[in-house]
């Protein structure tokens, strides 16, 4: 697993945890309660990747690390090429070279939001530069490493910060009384983290490859899954504005459709992804065991 101290990381390993053998790489080598071992190494090292994955040998990469956010991408362009295209590249050609499967997790910032609703055969283009780059590491997975998934999707969770997930966000904010922004024309199909993991585990098992939008099985703005979150946390509703396309709305991803079609992996599978409401609840019955357990990792 890469970015094994991440959202998703952390997350991957509480769910992994008893089902696989788990070795973790991060930036630094660490100890680590929940996996067997956390090595520490910076993926543009190209030939530390190789010699990684040769000394691992694992059945599977869950390729996670990233640089995982629109601003920091934008920000420091030339690092998020590197992480995001380059080191990609070097994990698809070490797995391809020990014969591992690899699972990269992509986005659905690949596509530009202006219609919505997106499958798999749609043509991406990416509003971003970090959709550049996460199109980039799926483009050089593809070419490089045959038996992969590549795994589009948007997710909401507790995270190893507590502050990370816009779950956390509307929860933080509306517990602490503040006002806070809800986004009518900001429309994910964002999943909960832990249905994610087990839709990647069940794709695993069938052993699907190529590319699936893994997400939830309805759209929702960021309003109104403000609303949603306010609804099952027993928080006041009041506390979220409907704040419409304001001047930075291009580049921070506001005012746009990225939801993607899950028609593909509900057929794969044999059953629908679950809905944002749904993830919702579970996330509430889950907040006292999976919220502690991930950030005392
Ligand atoms: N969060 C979402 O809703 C979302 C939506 C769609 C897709 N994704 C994708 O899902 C994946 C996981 O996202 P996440 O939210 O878990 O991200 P995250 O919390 O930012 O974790 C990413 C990890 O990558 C590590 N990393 C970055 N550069 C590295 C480098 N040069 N060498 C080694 N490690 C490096 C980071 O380590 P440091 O902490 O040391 O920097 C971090 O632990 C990413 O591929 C992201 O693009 C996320």
């Amino acid at each position: 697993m890469t970015g094994s101290r991440g959202f998703l990381g952390t997350n991957a390993a509480v769910y992994l945890s008893g089902r696989a053998r788990l070795v973790g790489q991060a930036r630094t080598t660490e100890d680590s309660r929940l996996y067997e071992r956390i090595i520490g190494l910076d993926l543009r090292d190209a030939e530390g990747v190789g010699a990684l994955v040769r000394e691992v040998n694992p059945d599977v990469v869950l390729h996670a690390a990233a640089i995982s956010g629109h601003e920091t991408s934008a920000n420091d362009p030339e690092q998020a090429f590197a992480v995001n295209v380059v080191a990609t590249k070097s994990i698809a050609e070490a797995c391809a070279d020990i014969g591992a499967r690899m699972v990269h997790i992509s986005t659905d910032a690949v596509f530009d939001g202006s219609t919505g609703g997106y499958s798999e055969v749609d043509e991406p283009q990416p509003f971003s530069y970090y959709g550049e780059t996460k199109l980039g590491g799926e483009q050089a997975v593809r070419d490089t490493v045959e038996d992969h998934l590549i795994v589009r999707t948007n997710f909401f969770g507790w995270s190893e910060t507590g502050r990370k997930s816009v779950l956390e966000f509307f929860v933080n904010s509306l517990r602490e009384g503040r006002n806070v922004r809800g986004y009518p024309d900001f429309v994910v199909t964002s999943l909960y983290v832990p249905a994610l993991l087990q839709a990647i585990w069940d794709l695993g098992e069938i052993g699907a490859v190529g590319t699936v939008h893994v997400a939830s099985s309805d759209a929702l703005s960021k309003y109104d899954f403000g609303m949603r979150i306010a609804e099952q946390f027993g928080l006041d509703p009041g506390l979220i504005a409907r704040q419409g396309p304001d001047a930075d709305a291009h580049t921070a991803s506001r005012s746009r459709d990225l939801s993607l079609d899950t028609s593909r992996v509900a057929a794969i599978l044999g059953a629908p992804m679950q809905t944002q409401g749904q993830g919702i609840a579970q996330a509430y019955h889950d907040e006292p065991r999976i919220a502690g357990t991930i950030r005392d990792r």
